[in-house]
C-alpha cells in the first residue's frame, strides 16, 4: 500500500510517499481502508519531535511510530476475531492518536477508537472531526458550561476548533467574538461569528471588554491577561498552546477561584467521547466541518507547510 513516511524528525520534507506493506488486523482492531484523513497539530509537533512529551510519545532519537495521522474516515475492510461492534463494509471514522498511521491507504484501530459515520456526511467531513469537535465541545459544553444569553470569545477562531466551537456555540444562544489573524476575518464573518478581532492588530485582552466565557485554542498569554478579560464568574477554558503558559495556568487555577470568583479550566481531551453527539448535530444539519482542500496523498508534505504557516481555514483534509 502507499503511505507517507517520515524516519527522522524534521519539517515536511522528510515526509515520503513509499510503498509498504499493508498492515493485518490483531484479534480486537479492523483493518480500515481510509478514504480521508486530516492534519492535527499533534501531527505537526510529532512531525518535528518539537517538544520533549513528543519525543517520549514517539521516540527520543527518532520516530517510532513512522506514519502520522489521527483523525481518520474509512470503510471496514476485514475485523478481528474479537471484534463485536463492526464488520466488514462499515463506514467508520475516529480520531487513532497514540497509534496513529492514517496518512496511508488501510490503517488497523481498536473498534473502540471508531464511531459509524452518518451516510449524509462525507468521508471527508467525517476525517475533519475527530479531535477538533471534541476539543471545541469538551472545551465549551464539559468544562466551559457554555449557557444562553453569555459572551465567548474564542481565540484561534479560524482553525479546526474554532470553526466547530462557533457552530456550537451558535446552538446556545450566545454572542461570539473570533479572535484570529486578517485573511480568516471574513470567513469568521461568514460562519456567524457576531464579531471578530484581529490578533495583529489588537490585543483582545487589553480592549476593556469582558467576556463570561473564552475558549482557547493558542494560549500564548499569561494566564492573567485572560482573567482580565472574564466577566465576574467568568470562564476561561484552554485546550491547548505554549507549555509554559499551560503550566502557569494549572498552578495559578485554584488561587484564581478563590481570590478572583473567575475559573480557570484546561480541557484534557477525551478522544471520540462526542462523536455521538456530533452525529446527532451533523445529521441534524446544526454543524458542518470546514474543509481546507481535500489534498491528495502525495501533497501531504505541502498540505503539513500550509498547516505550519497557519494559513488554513477549518481543517486541511487529505483524500485517499
Ligand atoms: N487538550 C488536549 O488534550 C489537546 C489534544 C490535542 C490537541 N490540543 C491542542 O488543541 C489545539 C488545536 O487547535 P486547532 O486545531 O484549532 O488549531 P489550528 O487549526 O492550528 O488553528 C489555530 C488558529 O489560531 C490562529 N492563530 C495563530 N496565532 C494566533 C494568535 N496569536 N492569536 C489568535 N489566533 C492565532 C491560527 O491562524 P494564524 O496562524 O493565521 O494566525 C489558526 O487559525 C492546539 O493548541 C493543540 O495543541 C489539545
Amino acid at each position: 500500500m502507499k503511505a507517507i513516511v517520515y524516519t527522522k524528525y524534521g519539517g515536511p520534507e522528510v515526509l515520503q510517499l513509499k510503498e509498504i506493506e499493508k498492515p493485518y488486523p490483531m484479534d480486537d482492531e479492523v483493518l480500515i481502508k481510509v478514504h480521508a484523513v486530516s492534519i492535527n497539530d499533534w501531527d505537526w509537533g510529532l512531525l518535528q519531535g518539537a517538544s520533549f512529551v513528543d519525543r517520549m510519545m514517539s521516540g527520543l532519537s527518532k520516530p517510532k511510530k513512522q506514519i502520522l495521522g489521527s483523525d481518520i474516515a474509512g470503510r471496514i475492510e476485514a475485523v478481528g476475531t474479537n471484534v463485536t461492534r463492526f464488520k466488514p463494509g462499515d463506514e467508520v471514522y475516529g480520531d487513532l492518536s497514540g497509534s496513529w498511521g492514517g496518512f496511508a491507504e488501510y490503517v488497523c484501530a481498536r473498534e473502540k477508537a471508531l464511531a459509524l459515520k452518518p451516510a449524509s456526511m462525507s468521508f471527508n467531513e467525517a476525517a475533519a472531526i475527530p479531535q477538533a469537535a471534541m476539543l471545541a465541545k469538551q472545551g465549551l459544553i464539559d468544562k466551559g458550561q457554555i449557557k444562553s444569553g453569555q459572551k465567548l470569545l474564542i481565540n484561534g477562531a479560524g482553525g479546526g476548533v474554532g470553526t466547530f466551537g462557533v457552530q456550537i456555540a451558535k446552538l446556545y444562544g450566545v454572542e461570539v467574538t473570533g479572535v484570529d489573524s486578517t485573511s480568516k476575518l471574513d470567513m469568521l464573518r461568514s460562519m456567524g461569528f457576531h464579531h471578530v478581532i484581529d490578533h495583529t492588530q489588537e490585543d483582545f485582552t487589553k480592549n476593556g471588554k469582558c467576556y463570561d466565557l473564552i475558549l482557547d485554542v493558542k494560549t500564548n498569554r499569561s494566564v492573567f491577561d485572560y482573567t482580565r478579560s472574564l466577566c465576574r464568574n467568568g470562564i476561561y477554558v484552554t485546550v491547548g498552546g505554549s507549555m509554559v503558559r499551560l503550566l502557569q495556568a494549572l498552578v495559578l487555577k485554584p488561587w484564581i477561584s478563590m481570590i478572583t470568583k473567575k475559573h480557570v479550566r484546561i480541557v484534557v481531551l477525551k478522544p471520540n467521547k462526542d462523536l455521538a453527539y456530533m452525529n446527532e448535530l451533523f445529521e441534524a444539519g446544526k454543524v458542518k466541518p470546514v474543509i481546507d482542500g481535500p489534498y491528495k496523498l502525495n501533497e501531504v508534505p505541502k498540505a503539513f507547510r500550509l498547516f505550519g504557516k497557519g494559513d488554513h481555514k477549518g481543517k486541511i483534509v487529505i483524500t485517499i
